[in-house]
């Protein structure tokens, strides 16, 4: 059976990294003759359609999560959503008709997913009309937000998919009221939460607090201490692109100065705006190439510490560490949750509701006020870790046992 898995921009990485090694682990057994039929044995294509492209939004992320090269390199980069799209779609179709793949896997919410599970809904492999099986993972999510790009792009895909791989119940729930047949939908677990369990022990040897000068050494290694730090993240259009929610967001964070230092790896779109707002006054930059391990005067810098985006292993280690984190992504919503680590959502809702109804994540809102005041709830809460439903590191070997059925089944 031959599958075909989709990646395109920096979230999708650690989406996809389990499926492939629960494919590598189902083929060894099917080699190994362990009940399985040879005729699952998994034929696998990896498309990279390029929408990220910087090695630091992109390549280290291979690195990290020991994905192989793509098979398939699309080369799409930047441009408006319309471009993207369309692009993509172009160049995935001709992926799919030379390669007539059983299941196209696309994964979360970008532009990526949605332009090539469009590609795969109308491509027609013979007179009977028959085409691949396409597979959404992390479907069922919605902020109800519709100016959200994502929402858009998870409505769609939902629609046209056959397999709908659901990481919390209020996804269930969603696809159900939106009229998906129940038989489509699988309620899997996260392979994104699969992933950070996979790579916890790694992210453990990561230098990048020393780099950062965040760790205090005393004479026993033992009783080291860490500097207290918040870990920033900004990239949706909503918060970065007007001056004034931007700066609400510096402004709330000035008032727990002398409380906590501020890490903050940017995105490139969150980069330009500074520059182009002209509020790079406003922060210390550093370039993580110039820090080495001990440069251990910089951790005394108080205030914004902007950084070169990270990779995945060093993002996991300072997210683990924080004092508390403070974001508009939805994943480091559901990582924070899964690390036990006090985080605050800068958005006014999330399409991941089990994170603050379980989870440790609160939605702060946008202004100046409700964000220093829900900084001021994260800090003073006593937590209590509760782990989502199936969050187990078991959900990508679920998605390839369900995938094989259905493909046999067809
Ligand atoms: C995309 C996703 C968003 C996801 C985010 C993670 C969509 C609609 N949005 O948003 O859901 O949370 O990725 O980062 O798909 N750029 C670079 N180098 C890169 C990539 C981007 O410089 O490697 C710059 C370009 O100027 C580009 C801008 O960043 O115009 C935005 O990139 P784009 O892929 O359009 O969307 P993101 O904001 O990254």
């Amino acid at each position: 059976m031959k599958i075909i898995s989709v990646v395109g921009a920096r979230p999708n990485f650690m989406k996809v990294a389990p499926i492939l090694s629960a494919i590598k682990k189902h083929n060894v057994q099917v080699s190994e003759g362990k009940g399985k039929s040879i005729k699952s044995i998994i034929d696998h294509f990896l498309v990279h359609t390029g929408q990220h492209y910087d090695h630091m939004m992109s390549g280290a992320f291979f690195n990290d999560l020991d994905l192989p090269k793509p098979d398939s390199f699309l080369g799409i980069g930047s441009g408006s959503h319309a471009y993207q799209t369309a692009e993509i779609m172009k160049k995935f179709e001709e992926i799919i008709e030379s390669k007539k793949p059983d299941v196209v896997i696309v994964v979360g919410d970008v532009n990526s997913t949605v332009a090539c599970a469009m590609a795969a809904s109308k491509v027609f492999y013979d007179s009977n009309g028959s085409r691949p099986l396409i597979a959404h993972v992390e479907a069922g999510l919605r902020s109800f937000d519709r100016s959200m790009p994502e929402e858009i792009n998870r409505i769609v895909t939902d629609h046209i998919s056959d397999l709908l791989f659901v990481t919390e119940e209020s996804g269930i729930n969603n696809l159900k009221k939106e009229g998906i047949q129940s038989d489509k939908i699988h309620f899997v677990g996260n392979t994104m939460i699969d992933a950070l369990l996979a790579s916890q022990k790694k992210a453990e040897e990561s230098t990048i607090l020393k780099r950062l000068g965040l760790v205090v050494e005393t004479r026993s290694v033992d009783q080291n201490s860490i500097i207290p730090y918040a870990l920033l993240t900004l990239h949706r259009p909503s918060n970065v692109d007007k001056i004034d929610n931007l700066l609400s967001i510096l402004e709330a964070l000035e008032e727990f100065k002398t409380q906590f230092t501020v890490v903050f790896p940017v995105h490139p779109r969150t980069k330009k705006r500074i520059e182009e707002f002209g509020l790079n006054h406003r922060f210390t930059s550093h370039s993580l190439d110039s820090l080495t391990e001990n440069s251990g005067a910089e951790g005394s810098v108080n205030g914004i510490r902007l950084i070169d985006p990270l990779g995945y292993l060093d993002f996991l280690c300072l997210m683990k560490r924080a004092r508390i984190v403070l974001t508009d992504s939805g994943g480091i919503q559901e990582e924070t949750t899964c690390l036990g680590v006090p985080c605050v959502t800068i958005r006014e809702n999330t399409e991941r509701p089990v994170t603050v109804t379980n989870g440790t994540n609160v939605l702060a809102g946008l202004t100046k006020e409700k964000i220093v005041n829900a900084i001021d709830y994260q800090l003073n809460r006593r937590l209590e870790k509760q782990i989502p439903k199936l969050w187990d590191g078991g959900a990508a070997v679920r998605i390839v046992e369900i995938m094989v059925q259905k493909v046999a089944g067809r």
